[in-house]
């Protein structure tokens, strides 16, 4: 009795580790804010800030909307921090601050609409990033 009790309370945390998503408000405004002004020194002259804009000359993919949700749904917010880390901007991976570029990154989900909340995502907290998945639109 007292084992399944114990159980079910393991269980319960552990579901609520797993159960977070972009929708949660995983970035503050503020740091969104200061991932703008990153976003438009390092990253607009390839990638739009609107969707359905095509920004610069070169082929550089839309991250915004649909091209987005079809590549990034079902992966993490740690997926999409280190694949902006390590391969982003273009010419100068890895070039940026950890804070920088996760202040991008909180930009990058505000340009898809997902809601800013009390959390910052932290990139020192990568276990909590790897389970906080970008998803769609939870259905009401
Ligand atoms: C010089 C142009 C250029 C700049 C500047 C640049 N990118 Fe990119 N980006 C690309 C190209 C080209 C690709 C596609 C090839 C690749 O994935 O390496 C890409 C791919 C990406 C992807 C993955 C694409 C996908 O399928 O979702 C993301 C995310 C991204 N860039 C974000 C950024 C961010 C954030 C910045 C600013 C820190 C940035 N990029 C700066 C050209 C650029």
């Amino acid at each position: 009795m007292k084992y399944a009790f114990l159980l079910m309370l393991i269980m319960s945390f552990s579901a609520y580790a797993e159960d977070k998503s972009v929708w949660d408000g995983v970035y503050t405004q503020t740091q969104a804010e200061a991932g703008k002004a990153g976003y438009e020194r390092s990253c607009i002259s390839c990638h739009a800030d609107k969707e359905g804009e095509v920004a610069g000359h070169g082929p550089a993919p839309a991250i915004i909307g649909e091209e987005f949700m079809y590549r990034w749904t079902d992966t993490s917010v740690a997926d999409l921090l280190d694949v902006i880390r390590q391969t982003m901007p273009e010419a100068a991976p890895n070039s940026l601050s950890g804070e920088e570029y996760a202040a991008i990154t909180a930009y990058v989900l505000l340009l898809n609409g997902f809601p800013a909340g009390n959390r910052v995502i932290d990139p020192m907290e990568r276990e909590e990033l790897m389970m906080t998945y970008i998803e769609e639109a939870p259905a009401l």
